[in-house]
């Protein structure tokens, strides 16, 4: 099997076992479990649980241990795709191809829908540890931080606060690590403290999520401007509507897509130094420089 072809079947199980994962779209509150649900199976690359799976096999770890953790996150993940969209923040109205979960339920349910994905991660993430022990509660604790308000929470706050102003590269790369490499970082260390790897291979894998996750926002807001919107699944010039300074107002275009490659270059190099090894893993991280959705 090539890359493409074990990317789309492993792309199939994880969206297999997510939708088991889901809440059941029943009582009173049904709407609620709906729009979560909806905005959930919509779709998406799913690249966070496949990092997170990834690292959990190349560590030794075998099963489907990981399986309530990597759904968690692309849970937590939606949710912030959820809150991200809304009036009060980027304001739009597609994603993954269809209406945001606030354009086809409301503005207060696509909030409260954002809330039940969060909570429902950690519902799940709880049960785990419960059956699973110590390190399913690093794997919880690591995700809690990197979601949380040093991690994905905050560097939403700081994309905000500096919306429609001139900001550094210093501060873009401290929002970017923040709003993306965190979760990106989280997703590979979870799967890996999951099989039971040391600290100091998790600081390793912290910094590989770093640049990934700049890399992976720098292309997101090259794509923002060059892109194309049916691939992508939400609309073009998003950054633009909000006034928001990206590397691509910043440097432009051509050094961003340099700068892509570079940090995906370093991730790679970075990823190596590990004492084992995932050749998929790797043309994964790379496969993301290329990337057109
Ligand atoms: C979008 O993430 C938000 C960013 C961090 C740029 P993805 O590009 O992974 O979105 P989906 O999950 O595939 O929809
Ligand atoms: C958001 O970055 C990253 C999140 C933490 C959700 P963007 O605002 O650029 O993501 P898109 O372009 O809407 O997916
Ligand atoms: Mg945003
Ligand atoms: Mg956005
Ligand atoms: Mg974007």
């Amino acid at each position: 099997m090539d890359f493409e072809q074990q990317k789309r079947q492993k792309t199939e199980e994880i969206n297999a076992f997510l939708m088991k994962y889901l809440p059941e779209e029943s009582g009173e509150e049904h709407i609620l479990c709906e729009a979560m649900n909806y905005s959930v199976a919509v779709g998406g690359k799913r690249i966070r649980p496949m990092l997170l799976l990834e690292t959990y096999t190349m560590f030794g770890g075998q099963g489907e241990a990981a399986r309530p953790f990597a759904a968690a996150l692309e849970m937590i993940h939606t949710y912030s795709l959820v809150h991200d969209d809304l009036p009060a923040m980027d304001n739009d109205r597609y994603r993954r191809g269809k209406l945001t979960t606030h354009a086809k339920y409301g503005e207060a349910v696509g909030i409260l829908a954002g809330d039940g994905l969060l909570n429902y991660a950690f519902e799940l993430m709880s049960d785990a540890v419960c059956a699973q022990g110590k390190n399913a509660a690093r794997a919880m604790r690591i995700l809690a931080e990197k979601a949380g308000v040093r991690g994905m929470i905050a560097g939403q706050t700081v994309d905000l606060e500096w919306t429609g102003k001139l900001l550094t590269k210093e501060l873009l790369d401290y929002i970017n690590e923040r709003k993306t490499s965190a979760l990106l970082s989280g997703a590979l260390m979870a799967g890996a403290a999951l099989a039971g790897a040391g600290e100091s291979e998790l600081s390793v894998l912290e910094q590989v999520g770093n640049y990934v996750g700049l890399a992976f926002q720098i292309k997101d807001d090259i794509l923002d401007v060059i892109g194309d919107e049916t691939k992508l699944g939400k609309p073009l010039h998003s950054d633009e509507k909000n006034e928001k300074k990206t590397y691509v107002t910043l440097i432009g275009i051509e050094k961003a897509e340099e700068t892509v490659r570079e940090y995906s270059q370093r991730a790679v190099e970075l990823l190596a130094t590990l004492p084992c090894h995932n050749s998929f893993l790797n043309e994964l991280l790379l496969s993301l420089v290329t990337r057109e959705y």
